[in-house]
């Protein structure tokens, strides 16, 4: 059967990704960002997957107005790098996992999760920010990614968006989805977006620190207690954009200990302020 192994959370800020691709990730202003993912990197090095299942959010690249699905899987057998108005990222495309993908698009449907299946689109920074940020700089057309990706976007720009509630329980159906795999996959599971940040109006550079870390510490210890936040929280204390966070739930509802098991292991964490408009928070749990 396929197992969850771990499960990585970061942030996705667009900028780390244009350091990236312009080679300034060792000027000292982003190298105090990615000195905090070196381990994690390495870590990574050991510990890699054969897929992973990615929640992540759309910046009206691949939807706009026209069509907001709450939460989308990708069944596509590959995933074109997004132009998100300076040309598409010089990464990799994305391969990704039909069959788990397929899997658990049936699963977590049957057991009552309402997704919209995706069989085309294209990627944004929220998902290739946090490729590069744990699997360093890739050649666009030399290398790969070294694995599999199943993009799960989670609309977090329009609103309703969904409960953080909603998050956590519907990890729980993912694990249940994966876990019935009857192949014998190691699959990490990401999420990702936040941390505190407004991008827009008279609050725009709202950071909170305390709140973030406050964050960090119930999403180790108390996730279920913290999935109760109600989304007004969110962007009070974390800014507009910090909604992005109730992703983080998803992921770290797929855990083991949500299911009765262990707890998790903090294999890493690290938080950050600035990096462009954003804290950045970055946690790596092993279950
Ligand atoms: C920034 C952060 C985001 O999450 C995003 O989607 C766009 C921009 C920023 O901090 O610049
Ligand atoms: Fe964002």
């Amino acid at each position: 059967m396929a197992r969850i192994t771990a499960s990585v959370y970061t942030s996705h800020v667009p900028a780390i990704g244009a350091a990236l691709d312009l080679g300034k990730s060792g000027e000292p202003y982003w190298q105090k960002v990615f000195s905090g993912y070196e381990a994690s990197r390495a870590w990574m090095r050991e510990h890699t997957p054969d897929v992973i299942f990615l929640v992540y959010n759309d910046h009206a690249t691949a939807f706009s107005l026209e069509m907001i699905p709450t939460f989308a899987i990708g069944t596509a057998a590959e995933y074109a790098i997004a132009d998100e108005g300076w040309g598409p990222r010089p990464v990799p495309k994305v391969i990704g996992h039909p069959e788990l993908a397929s899997h658990i698009a049936q699963s977590v449907i049957q057991d009552d999760f309402d997704l919209t299946i995706v069989n085309k689109m294209d990627v944004d920074h929220g998902l290739t920010v946090p490729l590069s940020l744990l699997f360093g700089p890739r050649d666009p057309v030399k290398d790969a990614w070294p694995c599999p990706v199943i993009p799960f976007a989670v609309n977090v720009v329009q609103y309703p968006v969904p409960s953080g509630r909603r998050c956590f329980a519907l990890g729980q159906a993912i694990r249940r989805a994966i876990e019935s795999f009857d192949r014998p996959l190691n699959v990490q599971i990401w999420g990702t977006g936040g941390m505190s940040h407004q991008l827009q109006g008279p609050r725009a550079g709202l950071i909170n620190r305390e709140w973030d870390n406050r964050f960090l510490d119930r999403l180790i210890d108390d996730p279920a207690g913290l999935a109760q936040m109600p989304h007004i929280d969110y962007v009070r204390e974390a800014g507009s954009e910090g909604i992005e966070l109730v992703m983080w739930l998803i992921a770290r509802g797929a855990m083991a200990d949500v299911a009765g098991g262990p707890k998790p292991k903090v294999a890493h964490r690290f938080y950050h302020v600035p990096a462009s408009n954003t804290a950045v928070g970055h946690l790596v749990l092993e279950n």
